[in-house]
């Protein structure tokens, strides 16, 4: 028989591992959200995020990359996929988000965005709504959700970058895709102001404009926002990019030895990708966004 003293230190214990129990399920359920974005387009934000999830499903993670670029959709063409269904099809309820997924290399899947469906490009707020609590159940399938937005600060990539805890923002060196690029920050911070923003600086000649254009953007970003973006790093200018793209298949696959490929795997491992969580669900949080 315990005693009482025995017996209240046997229950403060049952309660501290419920509470830690608790904890950890909230840390460990659900997929984490990294949004992929730029503020001009053709930075390469697709390249950078099919070959992002690609790598992380080779590492053995689940992997499900949500090409959200609505309208000018081309993940599947990355992937060399022909997905039958779309987020336009989950919109209209037709499938399941579940159902519209294709199987890609190394096991990643892809929920594609479906080429010129206006639904999406210009959704009103409670299509969105419907959209989001449709993807809702995916995140109990994955380990890692990757989303592939459409260039600038559209009304559906805010609702995610009020939602999301991590962005990789694709900008390149030149100074127009920076200020577009800042645009975007200026966007996520003011609408979640604890977002944790990497910079990328894609398809840059050297290392030298790169660290230039990272320097030009962080001064903007402390100076005006008083916010601290973080450097992922820079990919160079490598035309084994457009040659890969032209097969069809991610760099890190056809070229696992280019330049490109190499800072893409450094881009694939920056550390804040293992813990884009949020305390609560990421589709609950994009739907409060909407209201
Ligand atoms: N590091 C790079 N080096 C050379 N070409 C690149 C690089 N990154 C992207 N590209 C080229 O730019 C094109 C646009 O990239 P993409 O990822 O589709 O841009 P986005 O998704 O931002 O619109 C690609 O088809 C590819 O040929
Ligand atoms: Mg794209």
């Amino acid at each position: 028989m315990l005693n009482r003293f025995q017996f209240a230190r046997l229950r403060s214990f049952r309660r501290a591992a419920h509470l830690q129990e608790q904890v950890t399920r909230r840390q460990t359920v659900g997929a984490r959200v990294v949004c992929v974005a730029s503020g001009k387009g053709g930075t390469g934000k697709s390249v950078v995020a099919t070959n992002l999830a690609l790598h992380r499903a080779r590492m053995g993670e689940r992997v499900l990359l949500v090409d959200f670029d609505a309208g000018l959709a081309n993940a599947h063409l990355l992937l060399a996929l022909a997905p039958a269904h779309d987020l336009g099809h989950v919109l209209e309820g037709r499938v399941s988000a579940r159902e519209a997924l294709v199987e890609g290399p190394s096991g990643l899947r892809l929920l594609s965005g479906g080429v010129g469906r206006q639904t999406l490009i210009d959704p009103t707020r409670r299509e969105l709504d419907r959209l989001f609590k449709a993807l809702r159940p995916l995140e109990e399938d994955f380990d890692l959700i990757l989303i592939d937005h459409g260039a600038g600060v559209g009304y559906s990539t805010v609702a995610h970058l009020a939602a999301t805890s991590t962005l990789l923002l694709v900008t390149n060196h030149e100074v127009t895709a920076l200020s577009d690029g800042y645009a975007v920050y200026k966007r996520a911070t003011a609408v979640n102001p604890t977002i944790r923003v990497g910079l990328v600086v894609n398809r840059v000649p050297d290392q030298r404009l790169a660290e230039a254009a990272w320097d030009r953007f962080r001064g903007a970003a402390v100076r005006f926002l008083g916010h601290h973006p973080e450097y992922v790093g820079w990919i160079p200018a490598d035309p084994a990019v457009p040659q890969s793209v032209q097969r069809r298949e991610p760099v890190l696959q056809s070229f696992p030895d280019s330049s490109a490929a190499q800072a893409l795997r450094r881009v694939a491992a920056w550390a804040p990708i293992d813990h884009a969580r949020t305390a609560s669900a990421f589709y609950e949080r994009a739907r409060r966004a909407l209201r």
